[in-house]
């Protein structure tokens, strides 16, 4: 924690993680007039960004040195930590902190502390949407944290997203949001998959399900993208199955000791796992239809 906050560029954006969303964020940000630098543990994935004009850089200390925001776009909250803890040497104090990876409330709350004690404005920012929004910067941000440094961190927003939902001004309420929506989603996907399946193992063309649902309350844009995607058996991936089996466990784990119980959670966690069992887990999570 060398730095000093006035030496830093303003405009300056250090993104770390450039997988699926954190490459699409990067690259919005450089459209919207960012200057943008990024990290990422498998050094190539960052070094594909440089075409569309993001600097890679191979050491997190250096990337982050001098830039005025830094957003986080990793895995889960131990890659999150494992990184920022890396990085500290090159942060300064007053550094605005956008945590936009999905890492649930135990991480959510400890990554809000190590920010607290190393001076870092820190916004708990997970993210809506998938891939191609995200490539479209129409990501939608649930955002929580202090009204300090909140029109810089909407700048940022507004250049990765459509929306924005402002959540709390306390780190940790829309990772608890995010949690809830995921198992919507997971329902959902589950729920496509599992109904083809039925129909396909009851002897009726799985297209038949899609017909019967199109244009009535029981449809929507995500039945329809997912259900094609399962029965054209193209699962190139927008949200992996290994995350989802990360993210289910998220669910699962923040219902401890709540009394509620996240029946269709835990069904879903397995049906994950034995999709990522038999060899899916870097595929779409439509191949939940596969498990
Ligand atoms: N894709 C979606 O639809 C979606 C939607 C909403 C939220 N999210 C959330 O956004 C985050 C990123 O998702 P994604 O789809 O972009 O995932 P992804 O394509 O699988 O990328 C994961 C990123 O995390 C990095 N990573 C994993 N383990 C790490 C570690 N131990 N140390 C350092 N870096 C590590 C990966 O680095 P390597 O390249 O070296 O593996 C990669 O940059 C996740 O939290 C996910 O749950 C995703």
């Amino acid at each position: 924690m060398a730095q000093d906050i006035t030496n830093q560029t303003p405009r300056t954006v250090a993104v770390l993680g450039t997988g699926i969303i954190g490459a699409a964020v990067a690259r919005n940000l450089v459209r919207k007039g960012f200057n943008v630098r990024a990290w990422n543990r498998t050094a190539a994935k960052a070094e594909a960004l440089a075409a569309d004009g993001v600097e890679p850089y191979g050491d997190i200390v250096e990337a982050v040195q001098g830039a005025a925001i830094l957003v986080t776009v990793m895995k889960d909250g131990p890659a999150v930590s494992e990184a920022i803890v890396k990085a500290t040497a090159g942060l300064a104090r007053g550094t605005i902190w956008l945590q936009l990876s999905t890492v649930g409330v135990q991480a959510i709350d400890s990554l809000a502390g190590f920010a607290a004690e190393n001076g870092l404005i820190f916004y708990d920012a997970p993210v809506q949407g998938t891939r191609q929004p995200a490539e479209q910067g129409k990501l939608v941000i649930l955002a929580s944290g202090p009204e300090s440094e909140r029109d810089t961190a909407q700048s940022i927003f507004d250049a990765i997203g459509q929306r924005t939902l402002w959540v709390s001004d306390v780190p940790g309420a829309s990772s608890r949001l995010k949690l809830a929506l995921n198992a919507y989603v997971f329902a959902l996907t589950h729920g496509t998959a599992e109904t083809l399946a039925i129909a396909r193992a009851l002897g009726v063309d799985p297209a038949l399900v899609i017909e019967a649902l199109t244009g009535g309350p029981l449809d929507s844009g995500y039945f329809q993208a997912k259900g094609a995607a399962m029965l054209k058996g193209d699962f190139s991936t927008s949200f992996s199955v290994d995350n989802g089996v990360k993210d289910a466990r998220l669910v699962v784990d923040a219902l401890a000791g709540t009394g509620i119980r996240a029946d269709l959670a835990e069904a879903g966690l397995g049906r994950f796992r034995r999709a990522a069992r038999a060899g899916h887990g870097d595929k779409d999570i439509a191949a939940s239809f596969l498990a």
